[in-house]
């Protein structure tokens, strides 16, 4: 009896603590620490972007659990100050159906949300895998929603621009040169026939492959799909219908055969920036950066934006997203995965303040810092 007193009291203590360790707010970002959102838990949204609207951001990722397959869904998260987060749920959840495309199970990666001024609908964009086919599948898959934090309610999935050449592609490289799908891998003569269109040729009737992702919205209003294609090994940059639902037949090849993942964008002063990362799995590797002034390039190669110790492997990261801070000029963040392939959930998040330097972005690692840094 005695003792029951006292195990009540410390309860109350333990669940008062609990509460004031959740209401406190945050005042700073700290790169690769536990980012903790309202209820206190880890936020849960890697691979994940940012749709600024009304005020308020929306944080949209992947759920993990202690494997990489999707068993919940997207999660979203809101915020007024980029800090301090609410847990908004489940913005597009897994189907129960095991005949749905995205039936628990499948893989969900990297989603991002784009507002459609036109039919007032909020449309994401992610890249999907099929159950039990690995990294075969390489689709890209769309949802939509009334609302930015959901429910989305999935459209498809598909491999984009069937029968469709890249802008700008040679009229020689658009016939089949015979014997050059037996070339040995990673070879000088393979990669130079990578870079003359072997694998748009190859997956020219099926569809383009579509891997990690990005979105981008102009100042025009036009959307772009940003996509890691042809066995990672060459990005391609396509233009979205006016509804942002599909893809028109427009599209371009950046850096054929220069294997980038990651992609990530924003456009300063009329200037485009990419950066990306190489292709290691869910290991780090170092990031690099391009410009244009054209989403139609040429896209001009700007080598690793990242400068410092751990510069040559992203301060153990891969991009996912560039972040314009609302109502501050020239203020973009850099958002960054730092991977936990053996807990997934344990994901961290990595943002950092871009700086432009002498055209150039520039990333630099920091503990701590604030909005006031930039
Ligand atoms: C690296 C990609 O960037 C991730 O999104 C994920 O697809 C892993 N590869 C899988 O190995």
């Amino acid at each position: 009896m005695r003792y029951t007193k006292y195990i009540v009291t410390l309860g109350l203590l333990f669940l008062s603590l609990k509460s004031v360790s959740q209401t406190q707010k945050l005042t700073n970002f700290t790169p690769g620490e536990i980012w903790k959102d309202n209820e206190g838990n880890h936020i849960n949204a890697h691979g994940g972007g940012v749709l600024y609207s009304n005020g308020t951001y929306y944080w949209f990722g992947e759920h993990k659990g202690s494997t990489n397959d999707a068993r919940v869904g997207v999660t979203c998260y809101s915020s007024k100050d980029l800090y301090n987060w609410k847990n908004e749920g489940v913005a597009l959840p897994v189907s129960k159906d095991p005949n749905s495309e995205i039936t628990s199970g499948s893989v969900i990666e990297r989603p991002k949300v784009i507002y459609n001024k036109k039919t007032k609908k909020y449309v994401m964009w992610f890249h999907l895998e099929l159950k039990g086919q690995g990294y075969k599948a390489a689709r890209t898959a769309v949802a939509t929603s009334d609302k930015p934090i959901g429910p989305y309610v999935f459209v498809r999935s598909y491999r984009p621009n069937v029968g469709n050449w890249p802008k700008g592609f040679n009229e020689e490289w658009k016939k089949n040169v015979p014997g050059e799908d037996t070339l040995k891998w990673w070879t000088p003569k393979w990669r130079e026939a990578v870079k003359g269109g072997l694998f748009v040729r190859r997956d020219f009737a099926r569809g383009q492959m579509a891997r990690d992702m990005q979105l981008f919205v102009d100042d025009d209003g036009k959307g772009y799909h940003i996509h890691s294609s042809e066995d990672n090994l060459t990005l391609h940059v396509s233009e979205l219908t006016d509804d942002y639902l599909d893809f028109t037949s427009n599209y371009i090849t950046i850096a054929p055969a220069g294997h980038n993942e990651a992609p990530a964008l924003f456009k300063q002063n009329g200037v485009y920036y990419l950066i990306t990362s190489g292709c290691t799995g869910w290991d780090p590797n170092a990031a690099r950066s391009f410009k244009a002034t054209s989403m139609w390039g040429p896209w001009e190669s700007l080598g690793n934006p990242c400068i410092g110790k751990d510069a040559d492997i992203t301060f153990d990261s891969q991009s996912t997203y560039i972040l314009p801070v609302a109502g501050k000029k020239d203020a973009f963040i850099f958002m960054a995965d730092r991977w936990r392939p053996k807990n997934p959930i344990d994901g961290r998040y990595i943002w950092l303040p871009i700086k432009l330097e002498n055209g150039k972005p520039v990333l630099e690692w920091k503990d701590k810092w604030t909005l006031n840094d930039f």
